[in-house]
């Protein structure tokens, strides 16, 4: 007979209340066990939290901690050793703990749940979960753009044409090209510190919707598990009834996973470009490549393609996760139990692409402590692609301006010298001075600095500009902020 106080009698049913047991379908379709045991130490941490803090407000007895905290101390052990029996029967990560906490030190483990529940319980396990999972992302995008930085530091007079349209439009310094990057990273860690924030609130002490009838210390517990602010200040969720129930935490980090994931991607489809026969500008480590099982000549770029079609997987978790919280009356629905296996597999899927890239990008640490194996530029394809295409129009037009030609009508006389250099198969500074001068008699022998690729990119040294002087600012900047 099903008793209310057994919890491993669950599998027959819930309580007195219930006049017969979940059939195996059901049992299968609603346990989360076998994905949310990832919970496991977050669950036992905020477990002792809650335990500490009865004890200090009264509510259960310092035996009764000890025999917690010793009870718990042992699953923790057993779960790290593989040794923790998982009961499907006993539908979650919570209950499954809680099950096997009774069992080992008996009425405490019983009390361990006073003026609690699983809602405000599980809010409070994913939080800390995703926290710490944040932190992890953040030190890995610190290591991408450490290694997007080395390369540009040695790239900086390499030139490679800047596109538009994936039209050549004007020459670029490749450190130039990488920094843009680094930009996008760091925007994505101050998202990700920002998420954090917001994700560090403890729901505990809300119970299952309404707050509780005990003198509970929400403080208290909001400091042992580190959720406060820059102060010092316990962050608590402030209504009980949206403790229990929003996941927009989970949602915006998926956001933010989704952007890391978009910016990886524009880089995956930049390299395997870049890598193409037709570019030729860069090369990657042959171990993140394959190759064809029919073509011998064939080396595929096969980790920045699974980047770019991972970013998908990804921005489908932000997808589901968005839609599974829209039409939730309040408060807490078993809809929220599928918000775990896409939160899990979008960390999954970031902190692994991280990872690669930037080992793919900055290489390995060798023995005598340099790295080696990073992306090998090719900086004499890069130049010849520059030359190619009139990268340096824009600076014929800028040199009549400042000769005193309106901006308008230096733009047309550029395209008529284009037209000519075009027919005569020649780059513009490949034309001779008086064929330019046929253009323009304000044309001296000074115009051919603006008309090197050199000229082109050193004249444009507005901050944020390509010219090798303002890069260096640049690189000066991020070391200091990356260290
Ligand atoms: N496994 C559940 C989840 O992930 C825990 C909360 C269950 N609460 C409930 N009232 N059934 O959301």
């Amino acid at each position: 007979m099903a008793s209310n106080n057994q919890l491993d009698t669950k599998s027959q049913a819930w309580s007195a209340l219930f006049s017969e047991p979940m059939s195996e379908l059901v049992k299968r379709y609603t346990a989360s066990v076998f994905f949310d045991k990832r919970l496991s130490s977050a669950d036992i941490r905020g477990s002792l939290a809650h335990a500490e803090m009865l004890a200090a407000v009264g509510c259960i007895s310092g035996e009764d901690l000890a025999s917690i905290q010793r009870g718990l101390a042992q699953i923790q052990a057993e779960i790290e050793a593989g040794e923790f029996e998982w009961q499907l029967d006993l539908e979650d990560v919570h209950l499954n703990i809680e099950a096997r906490l009774t069992q080992l030190v008996g009425d405490a483990g019983k009390r361990l749940h006073t003026g609690r529940s699983r809602n405000d319980q599980v809010a409070t396990d994913i939080r800390l979960w995703l926290r710490d999972e944040i932190d992890l992302i953040v030190d890995l995008l610190k290591d991408l753009q450490l290694a997007l930085v080395e390369v540009a530091e040695r790239n900086v007079d390499v030139i490679l044409p800047g596109f538009t349209h994936l039209q050549v439009a004007q020459p670029v310094s490749f450190a130039h090209h990488l920094l843009a990057y680094v930009e996008m990273f760091s925007r994505d860690t101050e998202r990700m510190l920002d998420v954090r924030a917001r994700t560090n609130r403890l729901p505990l002490g809300s119970a299952a919707l309404a707050g509780t009838t005990y003198p509970l210390d929400r403080e208290r517990v909001a400091r042992t598990l580190g959720m406060v602010d820059a102060q010092g200040q316990p962050q608590l969720c402030q209504n009980s009834l949206d403790a229990v129930s929003d996941r927009d935490f989970a949602i915006e980090f998926t956001s933010a996973a989704s952007l890391v994931m978009v910016h990886i991607s524009r880089l995956s489809e930049e390299l395997i470009l870049w890598m193409s026969q037709n570019f030729g500008f860069v090369k990657i480590a042959d171990r993140f490549t394959t190759g064809s099982s029919i073509m011998p000549q064939k080396k595929n770029p096969d980790v920045p393609e699974l980047a770019r079609g991972k970013t998908g997987r990804v921005v489908g978790h932000l997808m589901g996760l968005i839609t599974l919280m829209k039409g939730q009356p309040l408060a807490y629905n078993k809809d929220n139990q599928e918000d775990k296996e896409p939160l899990f597999d979008t960390v999954d899927t970031l902190k692994d692409t991280l990872r690669i890239f930037a080992e793919m990008v900055g290489g390995q640490t060798n023995a005598a402590g340099q790295k080696e194996g990073g992306i090998a530029v090719n900086a004499d394809a890069m130049r010849a692609a520059a030359q190619k295409g009139y990268a340096t129009a824009t600076d014929l037009a800028d040199y009549l301006v400042k000769k005193g030609l309106p901006f308008r009508d230096a733009h047309e006389v550029v395209a008529h010298a284009v037209k000519t250099a075009q027919v005569q198969g020649l780059d513009l500074s490949e034309l001779s001075l008086e064929t330019l001068q046929g253009f323009d008699a304000r044309i001296e022998a000074d115009v051919f600095g603006p008309l090197s690729l050199e000229g082109s990119m050193g004249a444009r040294a507005t901050i944020g500009g390509t010219a090798p002087s303002q890069i260096a600012e640049q690189l000066k900047r991020h070391r200091a902020r990356l260290g």
